[in-house]
């Protein structure tokens, strides 16, 4: 099925295995002295063995700590780093894997230049740009965020690179090449996108030179010419040198455009550059532009880019942007592209290539697009993934087989469970998994009609665990008796949070759900709990659905939504969390008027900070009323009654959900641990962690057993 994808390809004279590349990743997995230890070498090592042709690692500084914007970003400066280099290479290349290494310099975003009070190097001095990034984030992530500036009274200044500045940088880049390739790297990419240095120089909107550097688009390019000319004298022609562009800089005045990259890969292709990869940049001002570029979220969104740079060039073009394997092959067969890069889904399965060779698609774990891996760096911390809990933790999390297989009940058939289920089969247990409700999935079943690479997650899981051959029992009820007869010799339980009504006066009227109470009605899974919250015909039509196993289908019940809810014209939300946050939406693209109530100064603080940015915003798009620091004292029939500050205020509103007051829950542990079995809990019923915490917490139990 995958002929092109998988069939070997050549950069210059460098032959890859498969036309798979593992896009450059900046993962915060370096030591702070810039040295590649074993934490970042057991990453990469990871995706090598995963089958990848090629992977270049992410953001190597060229002038460390001078242009560094990471504080544990990899260093290529000097020779002190070779050890670690050659050992990165060298364990990338022993599964057959070619290693090259991207070549950087922050320019204006080298946030350790502030830290450490000198200039960051531009080419012009920068407008200074709005802030619309921050007002999303809490009190910790702001500190976390500014770690980097923490110097009394740093603050943003920058140097205008002068001719000497730029023979400098002429001739790091090119001195970075030549110990990349001492290192034994493959071939190394120099990164020219991304609103770093070389890309400060391609974009007119922060190039105001008026020298040999500035102005029409040759001048603008010299630089990066320059590099490439200088680098590949350096290291020779055999060794492959390409760089990264951007074809687009979205939501900026005066950017980079499509005409301007075609332009510029033909000029880097002349100085002699053996491929082009094709990237794109947005706005960094607005945290939500961070979701059209450089991370897309829109699947394939740079391919038509890719393909018009391709029609200009001989050398190959790299794709990159949520390339799905599907869409990778027909991009390959019309000739769009020639590689094919990869990022967040070799985050989330680095084996994806290997299964894909092996015809089990259906067994790669899917990426669900959360950021929570860039989100990490944003805040200074490590690359993590929420469905992939080694990633980052390689050199520490190995699965060994359990020294004694024993019979492991795991309570619980949401993502908690099933990843609890999948390790501990995975290790040699026996496994019976009981679920009171007749699917997998839990709450992240109705979480899936709302944002839909959810259920991605959930078929994965429980494909996996049917495959590893765990006992599933569903529509079971895990109490003593059940205990009693299946005898297990330990128990996991994750049977998720508690949701308490909230005890606001009125919330027992039929217009006012309960998260459950929604739930309910939506899969039809408990229509006791919401008879008199629906009309007669409505009771009637759910039962028909549920019947038709409609209610059983996220994808069916998300179409039927825009027919059908059980909620009025006007609805009120209180609790402005990811949960209230995700359904304000769902409702909005349902044509309904939103009001989202939150007690808290922020909204949405569980998601990972990009997913927030871009919920945000999309909200926004969408009209939606989002209130802060707001408590709800009464609801009444046709309004709210609000309290902020001590002022009163009212909104009116046909129904009210309440999306707050999810507790842990950890009763039935309790009951467990009475009858004398030994006990572990994982998920939410041992504290709200959602996807994330379930993930990494039900992995971690499995691994203790
Ligand atoms: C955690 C993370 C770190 C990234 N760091 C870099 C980087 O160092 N250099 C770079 O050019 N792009 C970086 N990117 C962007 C990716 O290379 C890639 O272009 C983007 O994720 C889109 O590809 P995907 O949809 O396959 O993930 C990063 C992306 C992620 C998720």
């Amino acid at each position: 099925m995958y002929n092109h994808l998988l069939s070997s390809g050549k950069i210059g004279q460098l032959e890859l295995r498969n036309r798979i590349v593992m896009t450059p990743m900046g993962s915060n997995l370096s030591e702070a002295n810039g040295h590649c230890s074993e934490r970042i070498q057991a990453y990469y090592e990871a995706r090598a063995e995963g089958g990848a042709g090629m992977l270049i690692v992410g953001v190597a500084s060229i002038a460390w700590p001078v242009g560094a914007c990471n504080p544990n970003q990899v260093a290529i400066s000097s020779d002190a780093f070779l050890p670690g280099l050659c050992e990165l290479a060298s364990r990338i290349q022993r599964h057959g894997c070619r290693a090259a290494i991207q070549l950087q310099h922050a320019g204006k975003v080298a946030v350790c230049d502030i830290a450490a009070g000198r200039p960051m190097l531009v080419p012009s001095i920068p407008d200074k740009s709005r802030d619309e990034m921050s007002a999303a984030l809490t009190s910790v992530e702001m500190s976390a965020f500014v770690k980097s500036y923490q110097k009394k009274g740093a603050k943003a200044e920058y140097k205008v690179a002068d001719c000497d500045d730029i023979r400098d940088l002429i001739e790091r880049f090119s001195e970075a090449a030549e110990r990349a390739r001492r290192a034994g790297f493959d071939g190394v990419e120099l990164h020219a996108g991304h609103g770093y240095i070389l890309s400060e120089f391609l974009s007119p909107s922060i190039n105001r030179r008026d020298d040999e550097y500035g102005g029409c688009l040759e001048n603008r390019a010299r630089l990066l010419v320059e590099v490439i000319e200088a680098v590949k004298i350096r290291v020779g022609n055999d060794f492959p040198v390409w760089c990264r562009i951007d074809a687009q800089e979205y939501k900026i005045e005066g950017g980079i455009c499509l005409a301007d990259a075609v332009a510029t890969a033909a000029l880097a292709e002349a100085a002699g550059a053996d491929a082009i990869h094709v990237s794109a940049y947005a706005n960094p001002s607005s945290g939500a532009a961070f979701t059209e570029a450089p991370l897309v979220h829109r699947s394939g969104g740079y391919l038509s880019f890719a393909a018009t740079i391709k029609a200009r060039l001989r050398i190959p073009v790299i794709a990159v942007g949520r390339i799905e394997p599907d869409v990778a092959e027909q991009v390959l067969a019309r000739g769009d592209a020639d590689f094919i890069a990869m990022g967040r889904k070799l985050l989330a399965d680095p084996q994806l290539p290997n299964k894909l060779m092996r015809g089990q698609q259906e067994t790669i774990r899917p990426c669900i697009y959360c950021y929570t891996c860039v989100s990490r760096i944003f805040v200074n911390e490590h690359v993590h993934c929420a469905v992939n809990a080694r990633t980052g933790y390689e050199h520490e999390i190995v699965l060994s087989p359990a020294l004694q297989s024993r019979h492991v009940l795991v309570v619980g058939g949401g993502p908690a469970g099933m990843e609890t289920a999948r390790v501990a089969a995975l290790r040699g247990h026996r496994v019976t998994l009981v679920e009171q409700r007749t699917d997998l999935g839990g709450t992240v079943f109705f979480s899936s009609i709302v944002y839909p690479e959810n259920g991605k997650l959930i078929d994965y899981l429980a494909g996996q665990i049917r495959q590893l051959g765990v006992d599933i029992r569903l529509s079971t009820t895990a109490d003593v008796k059940c205990l009693r007869l299946l005898a297990p010799d330990v128990v996991v339980v994750a049977t998720g949070a508690r949701r308490d009504t909230l005890s606001i006066p009125g919330a027992e009227q039929p217009h006012v759900f309960s998260g459950d109470q929604l739930r309910a009605v939506m899969t039809g899974s408990n229509p006791a709990a919401v008879r008199d919250k629906l009309a007669g015909w409505q009771v009637a039509l759910l039962s028909l659905a549920v019947s038709l196993g409609v209610t059983k289908n996220a994808h069916w019940l998300r179409r039927l939504s825009h027919l059908w809810m059980p909620v009025g014209k006007r609805v009120s939300i209180v609790g402005g969390g990811l949960v209230g946050l995700e359904l304000a939406e769902f409702l909005l693209q349902r044509g309904r008027e939103v009001t989202v109530v939150e007690a808290g100064e922020k909204f949405g603080t569980e998601l990972a900070i990009v997913r927030r940015w871009r919920l945000l915003e999309d909200l926004k798009q969408l009209g939606a009323v989002l209130i802060n620091r707001t408590d709800v004292s009464c609801i009444k029939a046709k309004s709210l009654a609000l309290l902020c500050d001590g002022d009163e205020a009212e909104v009116q509103t046909d129904t009210v959900i309440l999306a707050s007051g999810a507790t842990g829950d950890v009763s039935l542990a309790d009951l467990s641990h009475s009858c004398g079995y030994e006990t572990h809990v994982a998920g939410d019923c041992n504290g709200i962690g959602y996807i994330d915490g379930a993930i990494h917490s039900g992995h971690a139990v499995a691994r203790s057993l």
